[in-house]
């Protein structure tokens, strides 16, 4: 049992509001009664402003995985050549899904830590568009890039004008703005444990006209992941599998939440957590993984400077309640990483740099304490100022609504 609340700082799952967590512990209801259809058809229509779409999303009892198999096996015939456009390890995982289902796939992969520019994707396309399908990550939560997903589109339609665009925007979508209608998205996926402040166990697939029509003649064998066995449902507000309705309460709840709030004062906060959290970072020594041009506002990778023992400070990280995230497959030890997704107020990015702070000190690093925070916070508002968000203190309180405290606080040391 803990007496104080960590902050937990990873790139999902994320914190829960406190309304969110209590809507998780009500009571069941009939998944094919009227109630049950009325929350599912809120959650379908509002999860369509986010995602900039007229389509129908379905929604998934799987992790988001299960979304990016989803969007394979429901548009691809086995030997369909496929484009893996991969910049980290969720693209590579999104490629290997393919692969397991027999497409032909072919890696665009960039160095980790950069984006795929749209040039390479020209190049690649000038080489060889006779792909089926082009795969891309939106933001890639390994490396903590955002890709530029409205120009490697206009490419991919340009120059393959057939291939599918399946994106996954798991981490990135619900935090910053996303248009899948205007970008000619095809398939779009995304899981609750990310932005949209809800357990993990739900996932949302957006399929446009041309990618149901794909579904129609795709030939990889899929049972529980059908999307036509789901597409009946999706206007009568029921699933064809009994769904964790526990999550969609909650996300019920999130979405009201993220709503009230307004998508533009959503995108800001995260804008201003992801800066203070880069320049509390910077101010300390550490230096960037990313690119910067295409810092992800979700998630930031930070380099372990040579000769800090990252499991030391990571442990003195822990005995202060900050939970951060380390580095995936071939960056483990190399990198750690910062979530500022969902639920993340600056307060509690103020707080995470401040324990970094002191962790440093602990384990003898030369830091002057203080200077992070200050550079965080400067940074932080600085971005709410320039995204005319007003004082922090106005998005904390529009976030945390009534529960001012319980979510959106410092963590107490
Ligand atoms: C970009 C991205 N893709 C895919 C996934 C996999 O999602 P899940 O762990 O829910 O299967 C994640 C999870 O972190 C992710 O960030």
């Amino acid at each position: 049992m803990q007496r104080f609340e960590p902050n937990l700082r990873i790139p999902g799952p994320t914190g829960l509001p406190s309304a969110v967590r209590e809507a998780g512990g009500r009571q069941m209801i009939n998944h094919r009664g009227p109630e049950f259809s009325a929350m599912f058809g809120r959650i379908e229509s509002r999860l369509k402003g986010w995602f900039g779409t007229r389509n129908e999303i379905v929604l998934l009892t799987a992790a988001g995985t299960g979304a990016l198999e989803a969007a394979i096996v429901n548009t691809l015939s086995p030997a369909d050549p496929v484009l893996a456009v991969t910049i980290g390890a969720f693209g590579d995982r999104f490629a290997k899904i393919a692969t397991a289902h027999g497409a032909e796939v072919t890696k665009l992969a960039v160095d980790w830590g950069r984006a795929a520019e749209p040039a390479l994707l020209r190049e690649a396309l000038g080489r060889d568009a006779r792909y089926r399908a082009i795969l891309l990550t939106h933001n890639e939560t390994s490396t903590g890039v955002t890709n530029p997903i409205p120009d490697l589109a206009a490419v991919a339609r340009e120059l393959a004008p057939e291939a599918l665009l399946l994106v996954d925007g798991i981490s990135g979508l619900g935090a910053v703005p996303f248009a899948q209608d205007e970008w000619g998205l095809d398939v779009v996926v995304s899981g609750s444990q990310k932005s949209w402040m809800a357990a993990p166990g739900m996932s949302f697939v957006s399929v446009s006209e041309r990618a149901w029509a794909a579904a129609g003649t795709a030939r990889m064998p899929r049972f529980y992941f059908d999307l036509a066995q789901h597409r009946p449902g999706v206007a009568a507000g029921s699933t064809p599998w009994t769904p964790a309705v526990a999550v969609l309460f909650q996300l019920d709840v999130a979405l009201e939440l993220m709503e009230q709030e307004g998508a533009a004062a959503v995108f800001a906060r995260h804008a201003a957590c992801a800066a203070a959290t880069r320049a509390g970072l910077v101010a300390l020594g550490f230096e960037l993984f990313a690119d910067q041009r295409y810092a992800s506002n979700t998630v930031t990778a930070v380099k372990v400077p040579d000769g800090l023992d990252w499991k030391a400070f990571n442990s003195e990280l822990r005995k202060r309640r900050l939970i951060l995230a380390g580095g995936q497959g071939k960056l483990q030890g190399q990198i750690f990483r910062v979530g500022h997704l969902g639920s993340v107020t600056l307060d509690e990015i103020l707080g995470a740099v401040g324990v970094i702070e002191e962790a440093l000190v602990a384990v003898g690093r030369p830091v002057s304490p203080g200077a992070g925070v200050a550079a965080a916070q400067q940074a932080g508002l600085a971005a709410l100022a320039a995204a005319g968000a007003g004082s922090a203190e106005t998005v904390v309180a529009s976030v945390t609504g009534s529960d001012a405290g319980a979510s959106g606080g410092v963590v107490e040391r």
